[in-house]
């Protein structure tokens, strides 16, 4: 595995939009290794993004997912659904899922369980507020996340870890790479606490306004394996592009 770049569309993209993407994303794709590269579209453009991915080594799924097979659960997604579409990979305990609808440690703990069941690969975001920086919680606030979500979880199963500082998600403000590196050193000595040998086929990615002009510096940091994007992977050259430098950083240091 090489760089990883990971696309979280949120709310935006239906069908038609993840469509072109996608064609115009293949049209460029030439020397790029797929399996470097993952995007989490909107539940309802899974479809068609299944349509484009299935079988291409591309990782892709979910943005969200209840733990629950099936049942009386409106509203919600399975596992198996998801696993039926051909993904691979669900994000889990995104900040916006933890502050906007009420997502709890338990809940990400349950959600991690139940895809890894399914083998589908849990990427599991973490990351402190600005109120909680400031008052020098950080650390204790990204390894406490961390730990609640591994609760019960056997150490042979693989997930990726994200790194997102609240405070720079969608707010243009990123973090310095010697911020992101600290909290990633943190969060891989907690892994390896958590999960000693296997805890080193656990990627850490950073996310928070990652754009091409600040990939090449957080990518050069040793400990960051890869990006977790928003605004920027909605555009495929942008996506690119910090891919590029992603790599071009690793390849230097
Ligand atoms: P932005 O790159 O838009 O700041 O979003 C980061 C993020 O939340 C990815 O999950």
């Amino acid at each position: 595995m090489g760089f990883i770049c990971a696309g979280n569309w949120k709310l935006n993209k239906g069908p038609k939009e993840a469509n072109e993407f996608f064609e115009d994303f293949q049209a460029k794709a030439q020397g790029l290794l797929l399996s470097d590269f993952a995007i989490y579209p909107s539940a309802f453009s899974l479809y068609t993004v299944s349509q484009e991915l299935r079988e291409k080594g591309f990782n892709w799924g979910a943005q969200n997912i209840y733990w629950e097979s099936s049942g009386a659960f409106t509203g919600e997604n399975s596992v198996e659904i998801l696993k039926e579409m051909g993904a691979t990979q669900c994000l889990v305990g995104h900040s916006e899922r933890r502050a906007l609808f009420g997502e709890t440690n338990e809940q990400t703990a349950q959600k991690m369980l139940a895809l890894a069941n399914q083998g589908i690969t849990p990427v599991l975001c973490v990351g402190e507020t600005l109120q909680e920086r400031k008052s020098g919680q950080t650390n204790a606030v990204i390894t406490s996340q961390l730990r609640e979500a591994l609760k019960g979880w056997n150490a042979n199963n693989s997930f990726w870890l994200a790194y997102e500082p609240v405070w720079a998600i969608g707010t243009g403000e990123v973090a310095t790479p010697q911020q992101a590196e600290e909290a990633h050193q943190v969060l891989r000595a907690e892994l390896e606490k958590l999960l000693a040998e296997k805890s080193k086929k656990t990627p850490i990615l950073y996310g928070g306004s990652v754009k091409p002009e600040n990939a090449f510096e957080l990518a050069k940091m040793p400990n960051v394996d890869g990006f977790l994007i928003g605004g920027a992977s909605l555009k495929v050259d942008f996506f690119r592009q910090i891919y590029q430098q992603g790599t071009k950083a690793k390849q230097s240091s």
